[in-house]
């Protein structure tokens, strides 16, 4: 028999949509999380699960909370350097900062410095699974999957696909790209826990042929994903709809070429129209919003209720280096104001189910990752509620008058917390941090 390690503390995940029913997670304030080869095998009140084994290493983690990690859904590595650079709105702020930093990724030395480093930080703020672009450089996708595969890690990631309105370093064209693609698909996708996404980073930057080799791909190795931005900026979409004249609007420039599929996830989609939305739930793709992001460049108000009501599926993501944190926690908390500014109070049982067994469902790797049931890996992150004294001066307070409970916990999270309350990463039972 191989070691098991039951793990004490608090214990929560997901089971269901919060917007589907009340009773969608399960809450072990005394609990334990057993893990055997990298997997979880078992989780519940403390009592009963200790009483199922009899010879276990066991890890106390009393009093702070042990739940899936983190899935970032939408986030660029080669960004991380010229995250917080005053770049104004979207195109400025690829001209300016974006591009001339992407271009470093030429050299494949330092594609494997800002992997690790990348990677890293990640663990740092809990996230244990991302879907990340690269740039257009195909070493700087064997460097992030050469990396997370060090780890273990979920990963998702893919060469960009740019052939037109970047810097000459940036581009490739819609035949070198397709080719590049898919000798990494060839090599990457499937082996260990690396995903493949077929990356055209957004129509302004495709061609035609572009997108169409990129749809093509896509039918050839069905098992990809495919990631691109959409509606996320006013001038963007101006400039889209000059750029592709025959097309009623943005979303119709991804269809034409196929690209709009149940494995496809969109970034931003601030400014669709009812159709869109529509077209989008029906094609069961993903949205990702990227609340600090879209604050960070004056993009828009990502209208969640709206998206609930048309059954969009949305998760939520950090789009580092537009976003301005690598934490979800901080994530959650920028979404809530922003439907704050919508007039939907969002709860913090739908920010934290998209950012784990809902985005978990959205990329179909629920039955790998996003909740502790059976059979999934030990991927998971263990929280200290209270590390800053405002954040003690808070748990205090709630103690006292007996409002401790689970909901208030977790919107202090999301509202105060952040990566120093991630007191422990686990990649399939190994801790990273
Ligand atoms: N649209 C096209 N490329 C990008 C990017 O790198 N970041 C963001 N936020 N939007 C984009
Ligand atoms: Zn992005």
């Amino acid at each position: 028999m191989s070691e098991l390690t039951l793990y004490k503390g608090e214990v929560f995940d997901f089971i269901d949509s919060p917007l589907n029913r009340k009773d969608a997670y399960r809450y072990f304030p005394d609990g334990a999380l057993v893990v055997q080869d990298g997997k979880i095998i078992d989780c519940g009140p403390f009592k009963e699960v200790k009483g199922r084994y009899t010879d276990y290493e066991q890890v106390d983690y009393s009093g702070k909370l042990l739940m899936p990690g983190f899935i970032d859904s939408h986030i660029h590595y080669p960004q991380a350097e010229i995250i917080g650079m005053y770049g104004k709105q979207l195109l400025d702020w690829l001209d300016d900062y974006t591009f001339p930093a992407e271009q470093g990724f030429a050299l494949s030395e330092h594609a494997d410095r800002m992997a690790r480093s990348f990677i890293e930080e990640l663990f740092r703020n809990g996230t244990t699974a991302c879907m990340a672009y690269a740039t257009v450089h195909p070493a700087s996708v064997t460097a992030l999957f050469s990396v997370a595969s060090e780890y273990n890690m979920c990963m998702l990631t893919g060469k960009v696909l740019m052939d037109r309105n970047a810097p000459a370093g940036l581009t490739d064209t819609a035949e070198q790209g397709e080719s590049e693609s898919r000798s990494l698909i060839e090599t990457w996708h499937g082996k260990g826990r690396n995903r493949y996404v077929i990356t055209p980073r957004f129509a302004i930057s495709c061609s035609t042929e572009q997108l169409i080799a990129a749809g093509r791909l896509h039918e050839q190795y069905p098992g990809t994903y495919i990631q691109t931005h959409l509606s996320e900026n006013k001038d963007e979409i101006n400039s889209t709809l000059s750029l592709y004249p025959d097309c009623q609007d943005y979303l119709e420039v991804y269809e034409r070429a196929g690209l709009v599929t149940d494995r496809s996830v969109f970034g931003h989609c601030i400014h669709l129209s009812d159709s869109e939305c529509r077209r989008l739930a029906e094609a069961g793709s993903v949205i990702a919003h990227c609340p600090t992001s879209n604050l960070f460049l004056g993009s828009g108000l990502f209208d969640m209720l709206q998206a609930n009501r048309v059954g969009m599926q949305t998760v939520l993501a950090t789009d580092v280096g537009a976003g301005t944190s690598f934490s979800l926690l901080r994530t959650m908390g920028e979404a809530y104001k922003v439907q704050q500014l919508n007039g939907y109070p969002m709860s913090v049982f739908e920010s934290l189910y998209k950012c784990t067994l809902g985005a978990a469902k959205a990329l179909h790797l629920d039955d790998e990752i996003g909740c502790f049931g059976k059979g999934r890996k030990a991927d998971f992150i263990v929280i200290d509620y209270a590390v800053t004294p405002s954040q003690q001066v808070r748990m205090d307070y709630l103690k006292h008058h007996e409002k401790w409970t689970l909901e208030n916990k977790l919107f202090g999270l999301q509202t105060i917390g952040d990566d120093r309350n991630i007191l422990a990463t686990y990649i399939v039972g190994r801790r990273m941090k």
